[in-house]
C-alpha cells in the first residue's frame, strides 16, 4: 500500500533530537522504498526563532543517512510558543498555503515535545481548528512517555479526545515496529506448530530481558522523573508480554489485535502492596565497567541527584490469570548499563513427562528463544544423542538467523510512520491499552513506595542486582541470559 500524495508531516518539538536521529533519516528511508506515493514534506513547529532556511542549516548539521539531503530541503518551519494561540495560527496560515501550492491528502501531527506540553498542543491544535477532517485526513502521532500514571494517563487521553476521535490518534511504542517483534505474531498464528503448545499444560515458564549496555546519558532530568519501571516497562515490555500471551486474534486489524492485547493486560494479577517487594527487584547502577571502559554510576551522572533512589533495573514475576495461563510466571527484566545491548524473549517448556535416558537429567528443557535484537533471530533448544555406541545426551540448538532474508528489515519508525500515513493503527497503542498497562506499573509503583523499597546498587557492566537472580532461584529457575 501506499501513502497519499501531498501530505505534510507537522512535527512539534521539531528542534529536539526525535528529528534529526529518528524522523527526517524515517522520512528518507521512506521515500527512497517508494512507499510514499506522492511527496511528503515536513513542516517543524517549535519556540526557537528560526526560519525555514535556518531550521535546514540546523538539521543539516545533526541529520546523517542517504536521502536526507532532499527531504531537509523540502522543509518548512514556524515559530510559536506551545502556549501561544498566534503561534497555531500562523501555523495554519502556512499549512494552508502549502496544500494550496502542493496538494493535499491530509496532514500527521507528531508530539515529539516534552510531555509537560502535550495538553496545551492537542488544545492549540483544537483551538485553531487544525484536527478538523475534510480536506484530508487529521491524524496525530504521540510519543512516549503517555502519562506518569493512570491517572494523569486517562486526564491526557480525555484532552486528547476533546480534540481528536481515537481513530485518528496513534500513540507511539517504537517497539511495536520492530521487525522482529511483529515477527511474534507470525510465529506464533501463521504456524500450525507452536499454538497448540502455547499454554500452560506445555509452558513453564516466559522471561522478557530488554538489556542496555547505555547509561542515562543526557536525558537525567527526564529519568530522574520515570525510572526503567514508567520508562521501559510501561510500554515496551509489557507489549512483547502481550504480543507473546494474547489470543488468536480473529483478524490482523487493529482492532482484532488491539482487543486480545487489553484483555492480557487486564488480566495481569495486581499485586497487594506488601507482595510487591518478594516479586519485584529495583537497581541502580554504580560504577563500573563497559566494553574495558570505566564508567560512572548513576548517582555521578550529570542532572542526577547525589542521594537518587530512582531505579535503573526492574524485574518482575508477573501472573497473567486466564485459562491459557494459571500459574504459568511471566518474568521481565530491563535495566541501563547491563552487561550487553540485548533483547530476548524465552519461552521454556515443560520437561518430557517421563524420564528414559540416563543422562536426561543433564539436559536442559527446550527453550525457545526470540532474539529481538542485536542478532536478531529464533533458537530453539532441544535434546539430541551424542553420536557413538553410549547413550549419552546433549543440548543443541536449531537456529534461524534474520541474516538468512539478506537485506536489512524497515527501520522501526520508517514502518510507523508509514503505517500512520496509510491509517492503520494495528502497531499502535489504544487508549485502553495504555491505561490497562499504567494499572500494573502503578500497582507496583504503589508497593515501592509504601515499602519504602530502595533500589540494590549493581556494578555497570554487570547482569544487575543478585536479587534479581534470586527472584527466579527461588522458584528453581534461572535467567538464561547472563
Ligand atoms: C526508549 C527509552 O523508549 O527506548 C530509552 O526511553 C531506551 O530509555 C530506548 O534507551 C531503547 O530503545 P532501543 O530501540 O534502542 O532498544
Amino acid at each position: 500500500m501506499t501513502a497519499s500524495e501531498g501530505t505534510i508531516l507537522v512535527v512539534f518539538g521539531a528542534t529536539g533530537d526525535l528529528t534529526h536521529r529518528k524522523l527526517i533519516p524515517a522520512v528518507a528511508d521512506l521515500h527512497r522504498t517508494g512507499l510514499l506515493k506522492g511527496p511528503l514534506r515536513i513542516v517543524g513547529y517549535a519556540r526557537q526563532d528560526l526560519d525555514d532556511e535556518s531550521f535546514r542549516a540546523l538539521l543539516k548539521q545533526t541529520v546523517e543517512g542517504e536521502g536526507t539531503n532532499a527531504v531537509i530541503a523540502d522543509t518548512c518551519y514556524v515559530q510559536g510558543d506551545f502556549r501561544e494561540k498566534a503561534g497555531y495560527e500562523r501555523l495554519a496560515k502556512r499549512l494552508s498555503e502549502l496544500e494550496k501550492e502542493g496538494g493535499s491528502a491530509g496532514r500527521l501531527y507528531y508530539l515529539a515535545a516534552p510531555p509537560s506540553f502535550y495538553t496545551d498542543i492537542f488544545q492549540g491544535i483544537g483551538a485553531a481548528g487544525l484536527a478538523k477532517e475534510g480536506e484530508g485526513f487529521r491524524r496525530i502521532i504521540v510519543e512516549k512517555p503517555f502519562g506518569r500514571d493512570l491517572e494523569t494517563a486517562e486526564s491526557l487521553n480525555t484532552e486528547l479526545h476533546q480534540v481528536f476521535q481515537e481513530s485518528q490518534v496513534f500513540r507511539i511504542d517504537h517497539y511495536l515496529g520492530k521487525e522482529t517483534v511483529q515477527n511474534i505474531l507470525v510465529l506464533r498464528f501463521a504456524n500450525g506448530i507452536f499454538e497448540p503448545l502455547w499454554n500452560r499444560n506445555y509452558i513453564d515458564h516466559v522471561q522478557i530481558t530488554v538489556a542496555e549496555s547505555l547509561g542515562v546519558e543526557h536525558r537525567a532530568r527526564y529519568y530522574e522523573e520515570a525510572g526503567a519501571l514508567r520508562d521501559m516497562l510501561q510500554n515496551h515490555l509489557l507489549q512483547l508480554m502481550t504480543l507473546i500471551a494474547m489470543e488468536p486474534p480473529v483478524a490482523f486489524e487493529a482492532d482484532a489485535v488491539r482487543n486480545e492485547k487489553v484483555k492480557v493486560l487486564r488480566a495481569i494479577h495486581l499485586p497487594a502492596p506488601e507482595d510487591v517487594p518478594r516479586l519485584t527487584v529495583r537497581g541502580q547502577y554504580g560504577r563500573g565497567e563497559i566494553d574495558q571502559q570505566q564508567v560512572p554510576g548513576y548517582r555521578q551522572e550529570p542532572d542526577v541527584a547525589a542521594n537518587s533512589n530512582r531505579e535503573t533495573f526492574a524485574a518482575l514475576k508477573l501472573q497473567v490469570e486466564n485459562w491459557r495461563w494459571a500459574g504459568v510466571p511471566f518474568y521481565l527484566r530491563t535495566g541501563k548499563r547491563l552487561a550487553q545491548r540485548t533483547s530476548e524473549i524465552s519461552v521454556q517448556f515443560q520437561r518430557a513427562p517421563q524420564r528414559m535416558f540416563a543422562r536426561e537429567a543433564r539436559l536442559k528443557p527446550n527453550v525457545l528463544r526470540l532474539r529481538i535484537q542485536p542478532d536478531e533471530g529464533i533458537t530453539l533448544s532441544v535434546g539430541a544423542k551424542v553420536p557413538g555406541m553410549k547413550i549419552e545426551l546433549r543440548d543443541v540448538e536449531m537456529e534461524f538467523d534474520y541474516d538468512a532474508f539478506g537485506h536489512p528489515g524497515t527501520d522501526a519508525y520508517e514502518r510507523l510512520l508509514h503505517d500512520a500515513l496509510i491509517g492503520d493503527s494495528t502497531l499502535f497503542t489504544r487508549k485502553d491499552e495504555v491505561e490497562s498497562a499504567w494499572r500494573v506499573v502503578d500497582a507496583i509503583e504503589r508497593g515501592w513506595q509504601q515499602e519504602e523499597t530502595a533500589p540494590e546498587i549493581y556494578p555497570a557492566g554487570s547482569w544487575g542486582p543478585e536479587s534479581a537472580d534470586e527472584l527466579l532461584h527461588h522458584d528453581g529457575r534461572r535467567w538464561h541470559l547472563r
